[in-house]
């Protein structure tokens, strides 16, 4: 079978003012409150990945009409209503997408009707016992496959009751799992988390008036009340614009501006991780827009050092850590990342997949069971493999910046679910890749 490889030629400076793709996160959430909102919703900047389209597409085939997205991400979503949704004809395909099955099992396991959730070998790994045991405390009748494992079968008819849970992992997906279901269920449900993680779900849900109670750690919500559609501007995914942070911060002369950035406060762990090491970030052009706050970032090109970075950050910047670590790889002294468990069970084991990568490429670094630690140097040409993996694809192509030879990336078409275009984004930003059909 033909694979799509990026080829990165060693060096490169990157210079420039561009907008990334809008935020993964964001654009999930903006089909489903859309979706189930009374009136219409209309939303720009939504993401074109495949992640986002495999939701919108989840949603179409529950009966909702949603016309676009355009060429520039405009989508006019007409909400059905809490109750509003229609038994799919089979199951829905969610391919990659982790947040798309963990947010819509608890949505829908309030609905009248049964319905499966499949994914795509990658998500067919993943663990779902992390939403689907507290649901069950709700009432859900969910089962899994072996393990805990997708697919997911949800029977419909169950009337949910409200609980107050507390996660033992930091994770927003089964936070806004939680949150979801807990609109379809009688009382009052409380979430309680042991770290603070994004909360797009709580502010969108704000943004389409329903209402929380936020205490500390913890965030509830009464069942039975409505959402009212609104207009949502999706910034630029942090997520994405974070490979050209740490691009421009290793190439050498480097001067970029990442225009309209969400710089959610629970989002910014690459931010203040990278100031920790000595990057030269600015944020200009701070506003707020539908209860997002975004910048453009400007960021030049620095000395790295090497960090221990604080565990507080590590939930803030769960999805920058494939690009910390090449960081890492640039920086004089040693990086420990550490209380970042979690990386084992993203897209690809991102610890395991990033080690092996640095290895390749003549990097000291020494995975541990909950994190890395990576002594900054030289980085050498190679192969490494992405493991199909979006985020590690992407992490590699920044290293060819500093890299003595090229660096030849394997199976690199995962990057579609998160970064459309990234090839051209970056050859016009500065980094001489090119994609390979081998
Ligand atoms: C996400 C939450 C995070 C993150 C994922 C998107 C979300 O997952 O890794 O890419 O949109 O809620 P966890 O909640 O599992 O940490």
């Amino acid at each position: 079978m033909s694979q799509l490889d990026f080829v990165v030629d060693a060096g490169g400076v990157l210079q420039g003012a561009f907008r990334v793709p809008g935020d993964k996160s964001i654009s999930h959430r903006s089909i489903m409150f859309g979706s189930l909102a009374n009136g219409v919703t209309h939303v720009s900047g939504f993401l074109q990945g495949e992640d986002s389209l495999n939701t919108l597409r989840a949603f179409r085939a529950m009966g909702v009409d949603i016309d676009g997205p355009t060429e520039d991400g405009r989508l006019t979503i007409q909400g059905v209503g809490l109750k509003g949704l229609k038994q799919p004809s089979g199951p829905l395909d969610l391919g990659n997408s982790g947040t798309s099955m963990r947010l819509m099992a608890g949505l829908l396991s309030g609905q009248a009707f049964d319905l499966e959730l499949s994914g795509d070998q990658s998500l067919s790994k993943r663990p779902m016992k992390r939403v689907t045991d507290p649901l069950a405390q709700m009432n859900a009748r969910v089962d899994t496959a072996e393990g805990g494992r997708p697919p997911l079968k949800i029977h419909g008819g169950q009337p949910l009751k409200a609980i107050n849970y507390e996660m033992p992992v930091a994770s927003a997906q089964v936070k806004s799992c939680l949150l979801l279901a807990g609109i379809y269920a009688e009382g009052t449900t409380c979430v309680t988390e042991p770290a603070p993680t994004r909360d797009h779900t709580e502010r969108m849900l704000e943004a389409f008036g329903y209402s929380l109670k936020k205490d500390g750690a913890t965030v509830c919500l009464q069942g039975g009340g409505e959402l009212t559609a609104c207009d949502i501007d999706v910034p630029a995914d942090i997520s994405s614009a974070a490979f050209f942070i740490v691009g421009a911060s290793i190439a050498k002369g480097s001067d970029i501006t990442l225009q309209h950035v969400g710089i959610n406060p629970t989002r910014t762990g690459i931010i203040d991780i990278m100031r920790l090491m000595g990057a030269n970030i600015e944020l200009l052009n701070e506003t707020m827009v539908g209860g997002e706050p975004v910048a453009d970032i400007r960021i030049r090109s620095a000395e790295l050092q090497g960090v221990a970075i604080p565990e507080a950050l590590v939930p803030l910047a769960i999805d920058e850590f494939p690009v910390i670590f090449v960081a890492a790889a640039c920086a004089s002294g040693e990086t420990r990342v550490t209380g970042a468990k979690e990386l084992r069970v993203k897209e690809s084991d991102r610890i395991q997949v990033m080690a092996d990568g640095l290895q390749a490429l003549g990097v000291d670094a020494v995975p541990t069971d909950d994190g890395m630690i990576i002594q900054g140097g030289s980085i050498n040409g190679g192969k490494v493999h992405s493991r199909d993996d979006h985020r590690i694809a992407m992490a590699f192509t920044m290293a060819g910046l500093r890299a003595s030879a090229p660096i030849h990336i394997e199976d690199c078409e995962n990057v579609n679910t998160s970064f459309p275009d990234f090839v051209g984004l970056a050859q016009k930003a500065g980094i001489k890749i090119n994609a390979e059909v081998n």
